[in-house]
C-alpha cells in the first residue's frame, strides 16, 4: 500500500526517484508526485494516474541532488492531484511523503493544528502540519520530527524534507515497511529494496518507532529518546534482472511460466546432500511440540493455507485450523494448550497478519512465517522463516507465491510427520519433481486456455467455479484470480452446496468452471457439472489425466492427489490472464488493488 523513495547524493535525482517509483508501483497506482530540493527551494510535482503521467509531468529542466517521490493506493481522501504526496505544509517549509493510516489523526489536528488550512482530505497532511507546529515551538527540526512521531498512532513509513536544510532527509517508520539503502556520496529510501536496486545493495532494516536522519555521506539512526543506534546493513540479495518482465508483454505471465523453476529451486533449497529435508531443527521441534497449529493469512495465501491444512493433517496429524487474519483478533477461537502459529504472507508485509502476530506473541505463542520476502516484518517478528524462494513477484495477482507457498508446506509437513515417526508413502521432493514437469507442459498449452477464456469468459457478467474436497479450494483461488484481474463477478463453491442456494443463480449460458482432479469426488463433482447444464450453464470440466472423461474442457498432467492443487491452478491463472486480456483490463496493475497490503 503506498510506496516511497527518497534520495539524497550527487546525482540529479529526477530519474532515481522515477525509477525507484517504478518499480514500486505494484503497492499502488491511484497517483503519484515527487519533490525535489535545490537552491531554488521545493519543487512538487504530483498527477492522480500512473508514473507514467508522473514522468511526462516532470519538468526535466529542474536539476536536484535531493527529492522524495510517493505512489498512492488512497486510504483516506479519493485518488486526485490533491491527496497525491508529497504534501506540504502551509509555509511550504516542510514536504512530505507518507505510507499507513495515522489512526488518531483527528485528535492531532484537533489539538495541535486549530486554525490551519488543509489542502487536502488526507491523514498524512496532519503529519507535515504537526511537524511545522512542533518546529515553531521547539525550533529543532530533528526534535520537532521525534515529537510528531511520538504523539502519532497507527502505522506509518514517512519521509520528509526541510526547505532549509539541502543535506538531510528525515525518516521513520511504524508497522509499514521502509529500509534505507547505502551508497557511497549518497543514501537512499525506499519501501522495499526492489526500489532501489538500481543503486544499491546495501541496506539498513528499520525497526518500529525508529528515526532516522539521513544525509549524503552517513546515516543516524535514533530511537525516539533521542539516543543512537548502531546497526549493519545488510545485502539485499535481488538481481534486477529478477524485477523486469523481459520479453513477457506482463508479469503475470512470466510469473506464471517461473513456477517450475520455482518449485524446482524450492527442491533444492529444501534438501540436503544426503537427499534429507533440510529445515532450521528448532522449526521440526516447533511443530512436534505443538498441539495443534492456527495459519494465519489473507486472500491468496489464506487459499494455499486451507491446502496446507490438508498436507499437515492428512501427513502429520496434527490438526490444523485455517484464519482469515483480518477475522481473527475479533473471532478468536479457543485455543488449545500448546499452539504453534504459522503466517502465510508473499510480501511478509500484510497489515492484517501481522496484528495477529504481535497479539499472539504478546500472548507467548510462537510464531513461523512462511514469505518470500525473508527481511520481512512478518519474518523477522517472528520465531522462525520458512523461505518460499519464488523471487520477486510484481504482479498484483499472486501466482508463483502461491505454488511456492503450497510446496513448501507440502515438505513442512511431511518433515513433521518423519520427526514424529510416522511411515509415508510420499516423497515430497520426488512428487514435487513431477510437479514441476507437469507444470511445464501446461505452460506450453497456452493457446488451448486462450481460446476457452476467449469462448467462456470474454462477455460473461459472472462465473462460478465448482469443486469438490481439495478441488473445492483451488477452485477459490481460481475464482479470485479471475474476479482480481477481469473484473468478472466470480465465486468458488463446494460442489455439493450448490443445490442449497447457488443453483439459484445459473442461467443460460452463465458459466460454470469444474475442477475434477480426485477419485473420489470424480463422480459426484460431474453429477453437479449435469445439475448446472440442466439449468443452461455453459460448463466446463478440468480433469486430470486417468480420471478425465470425453468431453472435458482441459486435462491436467497425472500426479499425487494431495499435490494436485500445485497443478491444475496453472490453467486457472492462465484462463484468468486471457480473460482479463480480452476484456481490455490492467492485468498486472488491476484496478482499486495493491500488491503488498500493509493497513489494517
Ligand atoms: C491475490 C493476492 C492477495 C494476497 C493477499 C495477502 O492475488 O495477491 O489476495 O494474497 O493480499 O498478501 P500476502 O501474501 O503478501 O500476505
Amino acid at each position: 500500500m503506498c510506496g516511497i523513495v527518497g534520495y539524497i547524493g550527487q546525482e540529479d535525482t529526477k530519474e532515481i526517484l522515477l525509477n525507484g517509483l517504478e518499480k514500486l508501483e505494484y503497492r499502488g497506482y491511484d497517483s503519484a508526485g515527487i519533490a525535489t530540493l535545490n537552491n531554488d527551494g521545493v519543487q512538487v510535482t504530483k498527477v492522480k494516474g500512473r508514473i507514467a503521467s508522473l514522468r511526462e509531468a516532470v519538468d526535466e529542466n529542474v536539476k536536484a541532488t535531493l527529492g522524495i517521490g510517493h505512489t498512492r493506493w488512497a486510504t483516506h481522501g479519493v485518488p486526485s492531484k490533491e491527496n497525491a504526496h508529497p504534501h506540504q505544509s502551509t509555509s511550504g517549509r516542510f514536504t512530505i511523503v507518507h505510507n499507513g493510516v495515522i489512526e488518531n489523526y483527528v485528535d492531532v489536528r484537533d489539538e495541535y493544528l486549530n486554525g490551519i488550512e488543509f489542502k487536502s482530505e488526507t491523514d498524512t497532511e496532519i503529519i507535515v502540519q504537526l511537524i511545522e507546529v512542533l518546529n515553531t515551538e521547539l525550533n529543532d527540526v530533528a526534535s520537532a520530527f521525534r515529537k510528531a512521531v511520538e504523539l502519532l498512532t497507527g502505522s506509518y513509513a514517512i519521509a520528509l524534507i526541510d526547505r532549509e536544510n539541502e543535506d538531510t532527509i528525515y525518516v521513520a517508520k511504524n508497522k509499514s515497511p521502509l529500509l534505507v539503502g547505502i551508497g557511497d556520496d549518497f543514501n537512499v529510501v525506499a519501501s522495499d529494496s526492489m526500489a532501489a536496486l538500481h543503486v544499491t545493495d546495501q541496506f539498513l532494516e528499520l525497526m518500529d518507532k525508529e528515526t532516522v536522519i539521513v544525509r549524503r555521506d552517513g546515516v543516524e539512526i535514533q530511537k525516539l529518546d533521542g539516543t543512537s543506534v548502531e546497526r549493519e546493513p545488510f545485502m539485499a540479495e535481488l538481481d534486477t534482472t529478477d524485477i523486469e518482465k523481459g520479453t513477457y508483454p506482463h508479469f503475470m505471465l512470466k510469473e506464471i511460466d517461473e513456477q517450475p523453476f520455482v518449485i524446482r529451486k524450492i527442491i533444492q533449497e529444501y534438501q540436503n546432500e544426503k537427499d534429507e529435508i533440510k529445515l532450521d531443527p528448532e522449526i521440526r521441534e516447533a511443530m512436534k511440540a505443538c498441539d495443534r497449529i492456527y495459519i494465519i493469512a489473507a486472500g491468496t495465501s489464506y487459499h494455499a493455507g486451507l491446502l496446507g491444512k490438508q498436507f499437515i493433517e492428512k501427513l502429520a496429524n496434527i490438526p490444523v485450523e485455517v484464519h482469515v487474519a483480518s477475522e481473527f483478533s475479533y473471532n478468536m477461537p479457543l485455543l488449545s494448550e500448546k499452539p504453534l502459529f504459522v503466517y502465510i504472507s508473499q510480501s511478509g508485509e500484510t497489515a492484517d497478519s501481522r496484528s495477529v502476530l504481535v497479539q499472539m506473541k504478546e500472548l507467548g505463542h510462537p510464531a513461523l512465517t512462511l514469505t518470500n520476502v525473508p527481511g520481512s516484518t512478518l519474518s523477522r517478528e517472528a520465531d522462525f522463516t520458512m523461505h518460499l524462494h519464488a523471487g520477486p513477484e510484481i504482479a498484483v495477482a499472486s501466482t508463483k507465491a502461491y505454488t511456492a507457498q503450497m510446496a513448501v508446506l507440502a515438505i513442512l509437513a511431511v518433515d513433521t510427520a518423519r520427526a514424529k515417526g510416522i511411515k509415508l508413502d510420499f516423497d515430497p521432493m520426488q512428487e514435487l519433481g513431477i510437479v514441476a514437469s507437469a507444470m511445464e507442459a501446461l505452460t506450453d498449452q497456452k493457446e488451448q486456455l486462450e481460446e476457452l477464456a476467449r469462448n467462456y469468459l470474454s462477455t460473461t457478467r459472472n462465473c462460478f467455479f465448482i469443486g469438490r474436497g481439495i478441488d473445492y479450494y483451488v477452485g477459490l483461488e481460481g475464482s479470485l484470480k479471475l474476479k482480481e484481474i477481469s473484473y468478472i463477478q466470480a465465486e468458488g463453491f463446494a460442489g455439493g452446496e450448490l443445490k442449497h442456494g447457488t443453483i439459484a443463480l445459473i442461467e443460460d449460458g452463465t458459466p460454470v468452471i469444474a475442477l475434477a482432479t480426485q477419485e473420489n469426488v470424480n463422480y459426484s463433482i460431474r453429477g453437479n457439472v449435469q445439475e448446472v447444464e440442466a439449468r443452461g450453464a455453459k460448463s466446463m470440466i478440468i480433469s486430470m489425466k486417468g480420471l478425465d472423461k470425453e468431453g472435458d474442457a482441459f486435462v491436467i498432467p497425472h500426479v499425487h492427489d494431495l499435490m494436485t492443487p500445485l497443478v491444475s491452478v496453472l490453467p486457472l491463472q492462465l484462463i484468468s490472464y486471457y480473460a482479463a486480456l480480452h476484456r481490455d483490463c490492467d492485468v498486472d496493475k488491476p484496478r482499486n488493488l495493491a500488491k503488498s497490503v500493509t493497513v489494517e
